[in-house]
Order: structure tokens, then sequence, then C-alpha cells
């Protein structure tokens, strides 16, 4: 008999990737395949994302459609996971308006998955199973990750922040640190099997360690993954300027193998608003931090979110956004509308959305266009500049260009000479041209890395 099959569709950030790699592996070992498209599944797993009402509204959307599929394939299961799951009012919607759902469970028992489906073939109804708050760390789960050399890694799980406009808090529960122990047997393991360019994951990275006996820091973890053979690259994300300790910017600083990109969320650049948000800084303290740190790696490359919005949010508090932005000179922002989300306290404030909708546009609009400028001006620095780039792929536009990423995450372009396969090779190039978005060159030596053991498929030489 033939295998069954999953698709899983995964919205959000990387933890959810993460965690449908964690719900791939379970199913790889229940003996399922992986699906190329959601007709020919026999489970579809939906990974949901609540952290705006677009994410949510896209899945939903997406939940509704596969009702056809359902109706024509009624032994098809249908699974939503994640985020959504999480929230108080997502069940009932489901049980209205999407009972051709078969499933519903949390992010904090993936974990049950198996236990879950069979389940699942003993009743007729809805099975549902979110537990309110996560158990333990669960170590040791199988998991199917991408192919190529890149690996997420989850050091830390939840966040103890309450941002006021946050729903995580409420859908990731609270910060549990996983032994570093069991992460660097993690990241040696996957560094013998060939990935190199490691990730590792926490909505708070920078609070890492703080509940494990003897208390760690994200530094101390940081020098104990860059003595491992084999990481050539590694990262970390999500950071909140809050924990980001100066001891951290000294670990960076020193060492080649940690990016120096520094991802610092700022959201807002008034006081008014970063104390309604419950950010627990001041602007003063941020741009502090921002300066330690382009004192201490000249080269960094910086990048932010912003929230547009927030709730009594007025012009005057707008253009400090807008200073505090000319100041930085972010590399990249990544700019978002404020979305009341259920369950947050700023959602209980009275007005839940007071800043009208085409204010709201209009601020993102000039923020945007502030941010491109600089952005491209950013990158034109890097013309003449040979940087380490790890290829990617091909070029969705042009299959006579790769796309690849430097070590701080900027998106370059190489152009392809079609005897020479370089995926998943680390390879120098000189950057020729730069873009608000982009960067473009041609390479300018051999890759430094060997051939991959996780080669993806072999591309066709044109
Ligand atoms: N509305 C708009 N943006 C939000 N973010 C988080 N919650 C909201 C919300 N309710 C943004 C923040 C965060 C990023 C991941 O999403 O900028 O850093
Ligand atoms: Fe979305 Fe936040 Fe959940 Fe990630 S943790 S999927 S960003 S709500």
């Amino acid at each position: 008999m033939a295998s069954p099959k999953f698709y899983i569709r995964t919205y959000g950030c990387q933890m959810n990737e993460r965690d449908s790699q964690i719900m791939a592996g379970q199913l790889q070992q229940m003996g399922y395949e992986r699906a190329d498209k959601e007709t020919s599944a026999d489970l579809i797993i939906v990974n949901t994302c609540a952290v705006r009402g677009s994410a949510e509204e896209h899945a939903f959307g997406y939940i509704g459609q596969l009702k056809q599929l359902k109706d024509e394939k009624p032994q098809m299961r249908l699974a939503v996971a994640g985020c959504m799951s999480q929230e108080p009012g997502t069940v009932a919607w489901l049980k209205k308006h999407a009972s051709h759902v078969d499933l519903v469970f949390g992010t904090h028992n993936l974990h049950e998955l198996p236990k879950l489906l069979d389940e699942v073939e003993q009743h007729d109804e809805m099975v549902v199973d979110v537990w309110k708050s996560a158990g333990e760390v669960v170590e040791h789960l199988p998991s199917q990750r991408a192919e190529g050399v890149q690996a997420f890694v989850n050091i830390i799980y939840g966040c103890d922040k309450f941002c006021t406009y946050c729903i995580v808090p409420f859908t990731r529960g609270k910060e549990r640190s996983r032994e570093v122990a069991a992460i660097v047997e993690e990241v040696q393991s996957l560094a013998r099997e060939g990935y190199q360019d490691i990730t590792v994951l926490g909505q708070n990275v920078n609070s890492y360690g703080h509940d494990l006996n003897p208390a760690v820091d994200l530094g101390d973890l940081l020098q104990e993954l860059e003595k491992i053979d084999g990481v050539r690259w590694l990262r970390y994300t999500t950071s909140h300027p809050r924990d980001f300790s100066s001891r951290l910017i000294e670990v960076i600083a020193a060492s080649e193998k940690i990016t120096h990109h520094v991802h610092l969320p700022v959201q807002a650049g008034s006081n008014a608003i970063l104390k309604r948000m419950n950010r627990k800084y001041t602007r003063e303290h941020y741009l502090d931090l921002i300066d330690q740190v382009k004192r201490a790696i000249p080269d960094v490359t910086l990048t932010t979110d912003i929230i547009v919005g927030f709730p009594g949010e007025t012009e005057e508090d707008f253009e400090q956004t807008l200073d505090l932005v000319r100041t930085v000179r972010y590399d990249a922002a990544f700019t978002f509308l404020y979305s009341p989300r259920e369950g947050t306290p700023a959602a209980r404030w009275e007005g839940r959305d007071p800043v009208p909708n085409p204010v709201k546009k209009e601020r993102l609009n000039r923020l945007m266009e502030l941010q491109y400028q600089i952005s491209w001006e950013a990158n034109q620095r890097l013309i003449g500049r040979t940087e380490l780039v790890l290829i990617e792929g091909l070029s969705k536009k042009n299959p006579n260009v790769w796309a690849g990423r430097t070590q701080s995450n900027k998106v370059v372009l190489v152009a392809r000479d079609p005897a020479e396969d370089l995926i998943d090779r680390f390879v120098p190039v000189k950057i020729t041209e730069a873009k608000t978005f982009y960067l473009a060159g041609q390479v300018a030596g051999k890759p430094v890395s060997d051939v991959s053991p996780r080669r993806r498929v072999e591309l066709p030489l044109v």
C-alpha cells in the first residue's frame, strides 16, 4: 500500500517553521511522506500565526478554501495548529464556520501529534486538544529539517515581557530555556550532518538561560556553539532591547562566526508610546544601546520592527519615530500597522483601536518612504566590497542569476555560470550594484566550503 501523505502550510515566524519541521518529523516516523500539493495529501495541517489580524485572515481564508477538497475527499484529514489555536475565540469560530476541520491542537502539545491523529479516527466530531500552559521542555523529538545547510534550533520558548499589544505571551506561554548541553548536542549533530548556518530561535533570545540552574546567558551559549567544528555562521533571532547586554555585544564583536547583524525591534520612537506599550526602555536607553553596538561592531547591519498607529499615537509621537529612524539609520525595518489582538491589555483600552485607518496608513507610507531611502543609501556603501554569500538557489525572476544571502542576511543576486553548481556553497562575491532591497555582484573566488553532504536535487545545468 502506498504511504499516506501530509502537507503542512505554515504561517508566521521561524518558531512556527521549526514547529512544522517537528510535526513533519513525527509524521515521517509514523510512515507518512510529504505531499507536494494539497490535493495529493491525506492529512493537511495548517500551522497558524496570531500576531496580527492579517495573518489570521489568511489562515481562516485558507481553511475555508479547503472545504471543497474535504467534500471531494472526505477521508482526508484537516488539522489546525499553532498560535491561533491557543486563542480563546478560535475553537468556537471553527466549530461554527469550519466544521470540516477534524483536529485542533496548540503550540504546547505538538509532541502529541501521533496520539491526536489516532483520536481523530475514533471520533466523528472535531477533536480539540489545546493546552492552556506549557509542560516541561520536550527533548529529542524527531524532526524533518529543510534541505540545504541552514538549520533552526530552538533555545528558549515563550515570552514573559507582556508588551501591551502582543499576543505571544498568551499563545506561547512563559519563558522556558533549553539546557545548554541539549542545545550543544543538537548543534554538534547538525554540524556533523553538514549544516553550517545555524540560527538559534526564541521569542526573546536575550533572556535565554535566566531560568536555568546555574543561570547562563546568550553570550555564554553562543560562545559554546561557536566552538563547534563545522559551524560556519551562527545567527540568533529575535531580540529585545531591554535584555541586550554589553557582554553580548562584546561576544558578537569578537566573533567571526556570530553574525554582525543586530535586529533590535524598537516598536516606537516616543517615550509616551513606549511606556504604553510596556516596552520597559526609553528612547534614550535604546539610542545609547545602538551607539554601543555601532562602536563595538563598526560593520554592523542594523534592522528593527516598528508598529504604526498604536492607541494614543499622536502626530508628534509618530514624528519621534521618524526622527529615531533618521538617527539610527537602519539597514532595513519591518513596519506594521497596529492590529488589536483579543486578550491583550491594549485591546481592552477605551476606543480599542482609536487611530483611524487612513491616518495609520498615511504614517506607514511616510515611514516606509524614509526607510527605503536610508536602506538604499546603506546598501551603496557595500559596492566594491567582497562579501561571503551563501547561495540559496536560483533567482525566482531570472534563472541566469543565483540568489543568496550574506551572513548579515542581505539578499545578493550573483551572475551565474551555468557550468558551475553553487547551491549551498559559501562563495566570495564582489558587490557591483546596490538597490533598496538587494545587492548584486559577481563571483570573486572559489567557494570556501566543501560540497555539502546535504545537497538539494541537482539542477539541470543549462
Ligand atoms: N499589531 C501590529 N504589529 C504587531 N507586532 C506584534 N504584535 C502586533 C500587533 N498587535 C509586530 C511587532 C513585532 C513583530 C513580530 O510583529 O513589531 O516585533
Ligand atoms: Fe505569529 Fe508570534 Fe506565533 Fe510566531 S509566535 S507564529 S509571530 S503569533
